[in-house]
Formats: structure tokens, sequence, C-alpha cells
């Protein structure tokens, strides 16, 4: 009976003293007002941090505000704050082009000692991160350096076809690391797709550390040493590439090359880089999204780069803005992004893909449209799609960038990146653009006039369902109706050669499939 009476003694002092603390604590969070500026910091993982600047409103329990950091005017956010749990999203845009207006992203966390401590999913993973209260002034951009006057920058003399070669990013985002590149060295001579033209490993975002004391760009942690990477890339006969911004973060919030251009560009040469991926992203927030504004940005690093005398392939990612093929090449751009990313879906492989007709013509020895970085074999698509991915990338003359796990690669994605004859279009040295010559329903018909009397023909089924997609010989312009000539064709990827037969050519092609044929012309003697 005691101790009955004493434990129910003791649930009546541990009831007291737990609604005595929910009410100071109800009390503590009613006087508790997160209006004011918060710095949200997520460890990447690599001796790195992610940092996000955001305003909070508070009025009861309702939050409004905006994240800061990614624009002139921040995200508009909305939430909530009770009892200690917060919670608010924002929508966040998407870059121009990418063909959907953007996606929601939610905050979610307590609130303890002063210190939010927050979770949110990126890229399907859960990021955790601790905010701190911060300063209206912390949150401005950094001040506005002047740009150049707009002068020609030389051609650098490189990508005579379109560059061919790996990126980290499509597959490994920021997870990639000094092994994974090593492997895919290894994998790209072990694979056959050195040989067959894919010598660039790029490294992408996410590789950066902080700048020393004399403000040179050092690697994270997963780069324990960059110049030891390239020598070993090189060993393989292969080139490698690295990325940087012209803004003071990245994309993924890593240290750009923002006043540091020239010192950068010394650095990537000193430790043996031939590649370099700029793109616009952190520039955002403190320039205009204009041509003259862009192309000053991407003059200057066009410049730095050819002050180091290496030779350094140059592309510019700035996803179209300033219609940038039009002056790409004035600041020595060997590529040039044309959109915005690329996801490994149909949706987003087709709507990218089929857009890029229209600017078929700027592209020329040296400089390339870029329609991104290739998804093949990352499992989103069919085997058809990857088929019409590389087969409309090759007609369009875009570079050949494998964004896949090239040391884990199926047969079938072997097949697609490695058919020679298809690279051969893409990699033709005319260059003669594209030609977008019928177009029925979701039928696509597409010639490329290619060296030697050839064309490429490509039947792109864009629809739903098998269909028949017929065009005429004569169409191709290559003579033979005259009797002149001999047409021969191939179609490559049966692997076999076409019968030259009546007057038209009909081939059933699958749901978003392709029938790509190789027509050439021989003199009749
Ligand atoms: C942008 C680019 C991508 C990739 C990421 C890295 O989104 O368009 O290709 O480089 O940045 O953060």
């Amino acid at each position: 009976m005691k101790s009955v009476t004493s434990k129910h003694f003791n649930f009546i002092t541990h009831a007291c003293c737990l609604l005595g603390l929910l009410i100071s604590t109800a009390v503590a969070y009613a006087q508790t007002d997160l209006s004011g500026y918060w710095l949200l910091k997520v460890s990447n993982g690599d001796g790195t941090y992610r940092e996000t600047y955001f305003e909070l409103k508070q009025k009861g329990e309702t939050l409004t505000g905006s994240l800061l950091g990614r624009g002139p005017n921040g995200i508009p956010l909305t939430g909530s704050f009770k009892d200690g749990q917060v919670h608010f999203a924002t929508v966040v845009a998407a870059p121009p082009g990418a063909g959907f207006s953007g996606r929601q992203v939610a905050y979610d966390g307590t609130f303890e000692n002063g210190k939010f401590l927050l979770q949110t999913m990126s890229r399907k993973e859960l990021i955790k991160g601790v905010a701190e209260r911060s300063t209206y002034e912390a949150t401005l951009p950094p001040a506005r350096l002047a740009l150049p006057e707009l002068h020609d920058v030389p051609d650098n003399g490189l990508a005579r076809t379109p560059p061919m070669g790996w990126n980290s990013w499509n597959k490994f985002a920021g997870k990639v690391d000094d092994a994974t590149v090593r492997k895919t060295a290894d994998a790209i001579v072990a694979s056959g797709m050195s040989k067959a033209g894919y010598v660039y490993i790029n490294i992408d975002d996410t590789w950066e550390g902080a700048r020393d004391a004399k403000g040179n760009i050092t690697t994270n942690t997963k780069f324990p040493d960059m110049k030891a990477l390239a020598d070993y890339v090189h060993s393989k006969g292969l080139k490698i590439g690295i990325y940087s911004s012209p803004g003071p973060e990245t994309c993924a919030g890593y240290e750009g090359s923002y006043g540091h251009e020239e010192q950068d560009a010394e650095t990537y040469a000193a430790w043996g880089i031939d590649y370099l991926k700029y793109d616009l992203c952190g520039a955002r927030r403190i320039y205009k999204q204009t041509a003259e504004e862009t192309r000053g940005l991407y003059q200057k690093m066009g410049d730095a780069l050819q002050h180091t005398g290496r030779p350094i392939v140059y592309s510019l990612c700035e996803y179209g803005v300033g219609d940038v093929w039009k002056w790409g090449p004035e600041v020595s751009g060997n590529l040039w992004r044309t959109t915005g990313d690329i996801q490994d879906n149909w949706a987003s492989m087709d709507r990218i893909g089929f857009a890029q007709l229209d600017i078929s013509a700027y592209a020329q020895p040296g400089h390339w449209n870029d329609p991104d970085m290739l998804e093949i074999g990352n499992g989103g698509m069919t085997a058809d799609e990857y088929r019409t991915h590389m087969s409309l990338w090759s007609m369009l003359a875009a570079p050949l960038i494998a964004g896949n796990d090239v040391a884990n690669m199926s047969d079938e994605t072997k097949s697609i990146l490695l058919n020679a004859d298809v690279i051969a279009i893409d990699q033709d040295p005319l260059a003669k653009p594209v030609q977008e010559v019928a177009v029925q329903d979701k039928s696509v018909t597409l010639v490329r006039p290619l060296r030697d009397n050839a064309v490429a023909v490509g039947l792109f089924n864009r629809g739903d369902h098998p269909v028949q997609i017929s065009f005429r010989w004569d169409s191709l312009h290559l003579g033979a109706v005259l009797g002149a000539k001999t047409l021969h064709a191939t179609d490559l990827w049966k692997h076999e050669e076409v019968l030259v037969a009546g007057d038209s050519y009909t081939a059933t092609v699958p749901s978003h499939g392709v029938v790509l044929l190789k027509v050439s012309a021989t003199a009749n003697n």
C-alpha cells in the first residue's frame, strides 16, 4: 500500500512537473519570436558545408519569409512554429528551359537552445542541418565586380569534332570522389570507350574545398590530391576535366571562381586539367541574365584559360541565357549548354532533344551546341529510348558525354554507347547541320549530310505506339534518281544492309524508338 501511495505520489509529482514543464515550455515558445535572419549549415560530409540563409517573420504560430541567396528577392516560404516544432516549405523554381516550373522543398525541425535542428529531402536523401541566428548583412551577395569590355577571345583550336567523354554528375552527383574517377578511367579504357573516342573524364560539382590564405582554391576531403589524380587519368591515355562557376558559389553551393578567375585557371593548369565546365549558377544573383553581362563573365574565364598557355576545352554551362549559341565562339567557348538540366526520363530527353533543331546551324568545328550530358545506362529509360537519345544527339552533332556508371554497365548500355557507326555521324568532320525534313503527328524524319556523298536518315517515333515512317530515296538528293549513282543503305542499329529498291523506304518504328540509316551514293561508271 505504501509503495502504491508512493508510486501514486510519484506519479502526481511527475505529472505536476511535466505539466509545469509543458506550461513553462509553452510560455517559453510563446515568448520566442523567430523573426529575423538565419543561416542553415548542412555538412556535405567532405569538410565543407552547404549554407542557406533565410528570413523568417513570425505572427502567432504562422511563419512567412523567404529563402535567400538564390535570387535577388529570395524564394517565399510559408510555415508554422508550434510547441517547438518548426515546419516551412518553399517552391524552388526550375532553371530556365527545364520544362517544369518548380519543386516544393519542405523543412521540418525542432527549436532548441536558440537553434533549429532542421531536416529536408534533397535528391531523395534526408539532409539534416543546424540553423543559427544571422544578420541581414550576411545574407547580401558579394559586391558586384566590374565586367570587362567585350572583345573576341581567340579560338583555342580545340574540339574540332564534338567532345566525347564522361561526366560524374548524372550518376554520382555529390558522391563523386577520387576513387570513383580512377575506377571510371579504368573502365573507360577496359570497355573500349576510350578507343571509340570517349577521352575526357570530367569531374563535375562538389570537388571544391575552401580557399587557402593566398586565395588559392583547394580540394575537399573527397579529392586528396588533384594533381596525382590528373597524372593517373593521363597515364591511361585520357584527359581530365573539372567544374567551376563565375559566381561566388556553384549550383551545389561549393566555392566558385568569383574574383579568382585568373588564379583558378592557373591552378587548373598546374594540376594538368584539360577541360573546364563553367556553370553560371551563383553568378545569377549578382549579374543580369542578359547576353552582354553573361558574355562578360564567360569572356573573363576564356581569357584566363588562354593566359595559362595550356590547351583547356571550355564548356559554357549557362542553360542558353542570352542565346549563347550566337556569341559562345567569341568567348572561346568550345561547347555551350542550350537548356536546363536533363533528367533520366523520356519526357525530359524527348523535350530537350527535339527542341535543338532550330539552332543546329550554330554548331561548327570547335564550337558545339550542348543539349546536356547523356543519361544512357542510368536506368530511367528503355533501350529504345536510349537508342533514340544516342541517335538524336549524334544527328545534332552534340557532345557525347556519358553520364552513367561505366564500371558497372550492362551489355545493352555498352552496345548503345559504343555503336561506332552512330558515333561516326556525331563526329562527322563536315559538321553539317541536321535538317527536319518531315513531321507527321509524332513521327519526325531528320536528315544530316555526311562526308563522302552520304547522309544519315533518322526516322523517330515520339509517340506511344509503333508507327510506319517512309521517305523517298530521291528526297535525299544524292543524285541516284538520275541513274548516275547507286545507293547503299545500312541500318545502324540492326547492323545490316537495307535493300534500296522502289521509290521509297518504309520502316516500322517502335514507340519512342528510332530507325537510323546511313545512305551513301557511289558513281555508276
Ligand atoms: C547545374 C548544371 C548541372 C550540374 C550541376 C552541379 O545544375 O546544369 O549539369 O553541373 O549544376 O551542381
